[in-house]
Parts: C-alpha cells; sequence; structure tokens
C-alpha cells in the first residue's frame, strides 16, 4: 500500500477519515504489513500482503462469499496479461480512448486479476483505486505495484471504503455476478463526485436466451459447486469445441469477402468472430470464468438503459456489444 492512498478512503461504517496507525514492514514505497485505523468510529483494519484490508471474507454474506472465491481461484490460475486486453477493454469502455485517462482520478468496482488497473495506471490516471472483494487481490497488487498511481485494496462493492472524490468509476463483468446488480452500480456511482464519468459492462439478457435455458442449469447445478481444480480440467472440453468453432469456422469465414456474408448469419457470431483470434488459454480462461461463477444474471437492454435514467446521467452513450452484452458510459450532473 503506497501513502497516498490514504486521501481516498473513508471508514465503511461510518464514512469519516482513516489513518495510518502502525507500520510493521516496507519494501520500497510500499506498506507490506501494518494497521489502519477509522478517526471516528475506531474501527481497525489490516494491511496484508501489501493491501488494505477492508472485508473478510470469513464474516461476508454466503452468496457473495462463494463468488469471490470462485474468482479469486480463477484470477491466481489465469493470471497471464495478453496483448488482446488493451482493445477488448477500449471496446468494453466505448466511446472512451486512451487519453481520456490523463490526470483522473479512477475507481475500478470488482479488478480481478488488475489487468485494466494496469492498463489505466499507464495510461497516465492520477491515480486508480482498484477493489476486489476476491484473494484476486493478490494477483493485482503484484501486477501493478510498480505502478506510483495504481493502489489495489479488499473491500465489498457494496461497502466500499472510499470518499466521493472520483472523476471517473467503471466496473466491468462484475455487477451481473452480484446478488443485486443495480444496487452494486449505484454503489460505484454513489464515489463519483458530481460531473464526473461512469462506464459499466453486463451480459445481456437478448440473444442469450440459450445460456440462460441451457448453460445456466449447468452453472447454477454442478459447475459452480464442484471444486475450482476439477472444474478448470472438465472446462477444457467445452473450450476445445469454442477453440475448433472459432480457430477453423468463425475466424477464416469473418476474414474472407465470400465468407463474411455467411458468417453474418451465424449462431453468436458477433462474438464468436470477436473471441476468434484469441488463444487457447485465453478462451479456456473465459468458458471457465462463465461455469465457475455461482450467481449471474443477464440483464435486459431495458433494465439497463433504467439503471442510467435512475441516477440521472446525462449524455449517455448505450451500446449493444456483440450481440450479446450491454456497455454504458455516461456523466453525472454537477
Ligand atoms: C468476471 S471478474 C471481472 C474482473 C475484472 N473486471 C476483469 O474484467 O478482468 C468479476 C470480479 O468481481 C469480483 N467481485 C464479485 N463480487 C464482488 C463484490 N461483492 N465486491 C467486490 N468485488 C466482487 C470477483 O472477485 C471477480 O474478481
Ligand atoms: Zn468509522
Amino acid at each position: 500500500m503506497k501513502q497516498r492512498v490514504l486521501e481516498y478512503l473513508a471508514c465503511p461504517s461510518c464514512g469519516a477519515s482513516i489513518d495510518l496507525r502502525a507500520v510493521h514492514e516496507e519494501d520500497g514505497n510500499e506498506i507490506m504489513s501494518g494497521e489502519l485505523g477509522c478517526a471516528g468510529c475506531q474501527r481497525t483494519f489490516a494491511i496484508r500482503g501489501g493491501i488494505p484490508r477492508f472485508a473478510d471474507l470469513g464474516k461476508i454474506e454466503q452468496e457473495k462469499q462463494a463468488t469471490a472465491e470462485s474468482f479469486g481461484w480463477s484470477w491466481q490460475q489465469f493470471s497471464h496479461d495478453d496483448e488482446k486486453y488493451d482493445e477488448q477493454f477500449l471496446a468494453w469502455i466505448a466511446p472512451l480512448r486512451p487519453d481520456f485517462f490523463a490526470g483522473k482520478v479512477v475507481l475500478e468496482g470488482g479488478c480481478g486479476k488488475g489487468r485494466h488497473t494496469l492498463r489505466i495506471a499507464r495510461w497516465g490516471a492520477r491515480d486508480i483505486v482498484a477493489v476486489d472483494l476476491s484473494e484476486a487481490v493478490e494477483v493485482a497488487f503484484a501486477s501493478t505495484r510498480g505502478m506510483e498511481n495504481a493502489h489495489v485494496i479488499q473491500a465489498d462493492i457494496y461497502h466500499l471504503p472510499l470518499k466521493r472524490v472520483f472523476d471517473y468509476a467503471f466496473s466491468i463483468g462484475v455487477l451481473h455476478h452480484l446478488p443485486n446488480p443495480r444496487a452494486g452500480f449505484e454503489s460505484v456511482v454513489s464515489k463519483v463526485k458530481p460531473g464526473g464519468h461512469v462506464s459499466a459492462w453486463v451480459y445481456g439478457a437478448e440473444h442469450n436466451g440459450w445460456i440462460v435455458r441451457f448453460v445456466n442449469p449447468v452453472r447454477e447445478h454442478l459447475t459452480s459447486r464442484i471444486s475450482p481444480r476439477l472444474l478448470f480440467h472438465l472446462s477444457k472440453f467445452p473450450t476445445a469445441v469454442l477453440y475448433a468453432a472459432t480457430k477453423l469456422v468463425y475466424g477464416p469465414l469473418n476474414r474472407s469477402t465470400y465468407g463474411a456474408a455467411i458468417a453474418r448469419h451465424s449462431f453468436y457470431n458477433d462474438y464468436l468472430s470477436f473471441i476468434s483470434p484469441f488463444n487457447w488459454r485465453e478462451q479456456h480462461s473465459i468458458v471457465f470464468d462463465h461455469l465457475v461463477a455461482p450467481t449471474t444474471f443477464y440483464i435486459s437492454g431495458e433494465d439497463f438503459e433504467e439503471w442510467w435514467r435512475d441516477i440521472k446521467a446525462t449524455d449517455v452513450v448505450i451500446g449493444w456489444h456483440n450481440k450479446n452484452s450491454w456497455r454504458g458510459f455516461g456523466k453525472l450532473s454537477d
């Protein structure tokens, strides 16, 4: 933990500021172990492994705990970086481009292994505070600790230990895994200062009826309940089918002039052609990610639009990404 993250922290119980109470171990500019304390209610929070710990996974509600355990394991396993992440991330936060981030104070709700945290830090944000409930924070911390402007904290998105000082907040692929996605969105938005901006990306209900009908029952009753280690191996079978379809059919068809006309009418083409350049490890990570989550909602465009209306955002840009998911970007009123 770098000392300067203190300027963004607030007690999740009473909202008062957070002080550094003790430093037990340092490594360069990182406080690796120590204690934080609330100036108001006096609650204390540990700094462990360089990360401020505001959530105790042992004490959190069962549903959230199960989700955090699944993803914690997942990101520790798939901790690699991939050059495709730049393009993929920019597609999720369109219409933003890297120059948007220069000098901004950014909040990331649910950072996983920190692949987007790293990119925003490199794109010149003044500071990015990345939050995740799971042990994935260990991976995010390790991959971003070289960046002076990157800060990783372990906390529940519903109880963010943060002040309302952010220029921009975003959440990618997280809200649909929460027990109440809209409340998670509102919690992230509540930390953005008036006039600031927000982005979110969620799974869509439209075009995903086949997942809801055929994949969800398997995920709910089987794959999210078995050990992640076993699922890691079992998920290689559906990955092999996906990999063959994207590399042998969807990729080549979409690259050829005549084939593209056929591909346009093929099952799930937009998404399958989008991921066709991804290598085996990345496709395995995507399949595993879908099957491991205990909670997943598919959100309709109508509901998603309502989220943005309810926060009274202006200049809202909503896009149907790959015809299977929704991305949104908007400005909070001054
Ligand atoms: C599919 S991953 C996406 C991670 C990252 N945004 C990315 O795209 O690489 C979902 C993440 O949400 C986190 N998460 C789930 N429930 C959470 C909660 N209640 N509070 C904070 N993070 C949560 C999980 O631990 C997981 O890392
Ligand atoms: Zn307090």
